[in-house]
């Protein structure tokens, strides 16, 4: 067996390539709308400039309740798009979903795909838009680059700020028959166009902002501290750090200030546009896994194991830590990066105890630590580029620090 220094090489070698690919291939980001509103200049967009006229808006049904897409669906009316509903979108979409949502297409003969509603519904949706235009299943296209050809047009307005999913190359799916959350990253399923329309989230619930909001400080940070970042998702990384620290906490106490609303979503998109050139991390290697194996919503996931990746990293990021902690607001002058770094930590842990998150995993199980490392090393050693690796023993050691008390 090769030891795993050894193996740490073939993982540097491997992320570098995909690092230089990231040159080659440019990645499109959607046509945006921004700002309150902005989902019915999306809506208009649609009518008039893409020819569109029978159109699949992919959703969850608690959405539909709450009324939120009521004024895009009379401006499409309005505007002459016949639309229909898929609703059967849960959190942490499953193949399962993706399929119904499919053959409601295919009954339908609806030639685009308008999501509605978290990371959820936009991955499942990106995934309906892939397999419109496939042969493969869905778990065929797990993994890196494997939509052959184009996905149909998918338009995208998030409700949650968030995965960013409305300008990143992922779809995350759920297999429940073989407890498995995997990624489908291609840059073709990129949406062609989007709305970051803040107004819409102001009825989110406070602990599903501050779950979103922590999973979008999340791929700021994972992509910040990535071997793999560039200039441009180094700037985009901190540009949102910086709006989440400013907003996040209003956002959690007052829903309906949409200032702080817009801010997040604008946050979000930062967020998503850095990590889908830079990657993520360990934090999301193992946030999958929560997801999959206890059906923990996936912000939550990541707020929680956060701080333990950080504390572990810190060694090989110091100085990216303290550059997070300049633009969170938190130095006051004079201090070395090594206390900036503790401090930015130190932060990220006050947030969580803020916004009532917990620090251990209630459900997580010791004798699923194994399988759990298993599966979130195969995803993070040959993608993610995290500044200090662990070896099974060490990664399994340091999930079971999740272990409820
Ligand atoms: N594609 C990507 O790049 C990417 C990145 C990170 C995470 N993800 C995936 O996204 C999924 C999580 O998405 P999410 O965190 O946005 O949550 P979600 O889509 O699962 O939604 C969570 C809950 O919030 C409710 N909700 C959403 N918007 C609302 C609103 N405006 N008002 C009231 N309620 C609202 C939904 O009904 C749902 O019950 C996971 O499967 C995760 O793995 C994808
Ligand atoms: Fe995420």
């Amino acid at each position: 067996m090769l030891p795993f220094s050894l193996k740490v090489l073939f993982f540097k070698f491997f992320q570098l390539l995909l690092k230089w690919s990231t040159k080659i291939l440019t990645f499109r980001t959607p046509e945006l709308f921004s700002g309150p509103g902005s989902s019915l200049q999306l809506c208009e967009h649609i009518a008039t400039r893409t020819g569109v006229k029978n159109l699949l808006i992919v959703t969850d049904a608690m959405l539909v309740k709450i009324g939120l897409l009521k004024a895009m669906q009379d401006r499409l009316t309005e505007l002459g798009v016949r639309w229909v509903v898929y609703d059967g979108v849960l959190p942490n979409p499953t193949i399962d979903q993706i399929e119904t949502g499919l053959g409601l297409l295919k009954k339908e003969g609806c030639t685009a795909i308008l999501a509605i509603g978290g990371g959820s519904s936009i991955d499942a949706a990106k995934v309906i838009a892939a397999r419109a235009r496939n042969p493969h299943k869905v778990v065929h296209m797990a993994g890196l680059m494997r939509v052959l050809f184009k996905p149909m047009p998918l338009y995208a307005v998030p409700t949650t700020a968030g995965t960013g999913s409305e300008v990143t190359i992922a779809a995350v799916v759920s297999d429940p028959s073989t407890t498995r959350k995997f990624a489908i990253m291609d840059p073709k399923l990129v949406p062609v166009g989007a709305a970051l329309d803040g107004a819409l989230m102001a009825g989110l619930p406070s602990p599903i902002t501050s779950a979103t909001g922590m999973d979008a400080l999340t791929h700021a940070v994972e992509a910040y501290i990535s071997r793999n970042h560039t200039p441009m998702t180094d700037a985009e990384a901190l540009e949102a750090t910086r709006l989440i620290m400013q907003n996040l906490p209003t956002a959690v106490r007052e829903g309906s200030n949409i200032e702080a609303r817009q801010n997040m979503a604008v946050a979000s998109f930062k967020a998503g546009v850095a990590f889908t050139t830079a990657g993520v991390g360990y934090v999301h290697a193992i946030a999958h896994n929560f997801g999959a194996y206890y059906h923990l919503p996936h912000g939550l996931a990541n707020a929680i194991i956060l701080p333990y990746v950080l504390d572990f990293s810190k060694p090989e990021c110091t100085d990216r830590l303290a550059k997070l902690a300049e633009v969170s607001g938190l130095a006051s002058g004079g201090e070395s990066a090594l206390q900036l770094a503790d401090k930015f930590i130190a932060h990220v842990r006050a947030l969580n105890a803020e916004f009532g998150i917990p620090t251990k995993v209630d459900k997580l199980k010791a004798g699923d630590i194994p399988a759990i490392t298993d599966k979130a090393l195969s995803e993070a050693h040959w993608t993610y580029a995290v500044p200090r690796y662990m070896d099974k023993p060490e990664f399994e050691a340091f999930v079971a620090q999740m272990l409820p008390a």
